[in-house]
């Protein structure tokens, strides 16, 4: 039987709905050896600010049961040296290109940032990242206030046609208000989640593991989080829902669809298993062919409740 993994978000068509999230696969440039690339639902890059950033002080990641905490601080070239080297090679590969933003202070640092993206033709998409936790110029996140979310996207939504996703944080009393915010705002689609804030402290030096003391908790561990919040969302939101937060197999994939999401993104699993996306877009299309399911788009929201 074939199946069709195909699916679409705002404008964008995907061939299948395996992408990688920002920030857990680089530029794609060390994956190349593991994964065929040109396979990839979407490449979604490692989140690019104005200036060029050198991150958070080491350690940045530790490890914690059934996960990992982070603090990398939005290390990146900034967008001049992206566009000029990065995205060049990144075109190259195939799958749209979905360009990761954030502001450091000033949020109308959106603006500027997705009014150049939105000039290149070839990028595919811009993702809002509205929910870094992990530097220090920010005290609260944009995505944990709804006016915020909701002035930041829709200032973004009038420089750019591009289909827009706004990446939330389940940092939030009510994450279902937020996802509205970003739909009214005009977003084209919302990621759920990023990472859960956390802290881990080494007892012998009484010291924290990571040197910004707290961090962004990913991995297993947050998979029924973020399931959750999907599914609070997917019933409330008409945009789609890309889902990510411990995806580690097919199985674990299949949750997010049947919770509601439209795509899936793949995250701390690369870093165990840089093979993963492809097992799971196999896995997926085996799934579908066992149930004698047409195409993926039926698996959305389906969990019997
Ligand atoms: C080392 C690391 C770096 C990350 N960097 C970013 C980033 O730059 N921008 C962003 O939006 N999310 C970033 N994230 C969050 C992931 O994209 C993802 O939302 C989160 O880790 C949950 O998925 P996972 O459990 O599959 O990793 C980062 C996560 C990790 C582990």
């Amino acid at each position: 039987m074939t199946v069709n993994l195909a699916v679409s978000i705002g404008k964008l068509k995907l061939k299948n709905p395996v992408m990688v999230g920002s920030g857990t696969f680089g530029y794609a440039e060390e994956f190349g050896d593991f994964v065929d690339l040109k396979n990839l639902g979407a490449i979604v890059t490692k989140t690019i600010t104005i200036k060029p950033r050198s991150g958070n002080p080491s350690p940045r990641t530790c490890e914690t049961p059934a996960g990992m905490l982070n603090s990398i601080g939005l290390e990146n070239p900034g967008i001049d040296k992206f566009i000029s080297e990065k995205l060049t090679e990144l075109l190259k590969i195939g799958p749209p290109i979905i360009v990761s933003i954030s502001s450091i202070g000033d949020p109308k640092e959106f603006i500027t940032l997705a009014a150049r993206l939105d000039k290149i033709k070839a990028v595919a998409a811009i993702e809002l990242n509205l929910s870094c936790p992990n530097i220090k110029e920010h005290s609260r996140l944009i995505s944990q206030n709804p006016k915020f979310t909701h002035a930041v996207v829709k200032m973004t939504r009038k420089v750019t046609k591009k289909t827009l996703i706004a990446k939330l944080s389940p940092n939030v009393t009510d994450i279902v208000e937020i996802a509205k915010a970003a739909e009214d705002g005009g977003a084209d689609a919302v990621s759920l989640i990023n990472t859960l804030g956390g802290m881990s402290i080494d007892v012998k030096s009484r010291t924290p593991k990571i040197a910004m003391i707290t961090g962004g908790l990913s991995g297993p561990a947050i998979r029924p989080v973020a399931v959750c919040m999907v599914w609070e969302t997917y019933r409330k939101i008409k945009i789609p829902i890309i889902g990510m937060g411990g995806i580690m197999d097919t199985q674990n994939a299949l949750e997010f669809f049947m919770a509601g999401a439209t795509a899936v993104s793949i995250g701390t699993g690369n870093f165990i298993n840089p093979g993963l996306t492809m097992e799971i877009i196999r896995g997926l299309e085996s799934y579908l062919s066992k149930n004698k399911l047409s195409g993926i788009n039926q698996l959305t929201g389906s969990v019997k409740t």
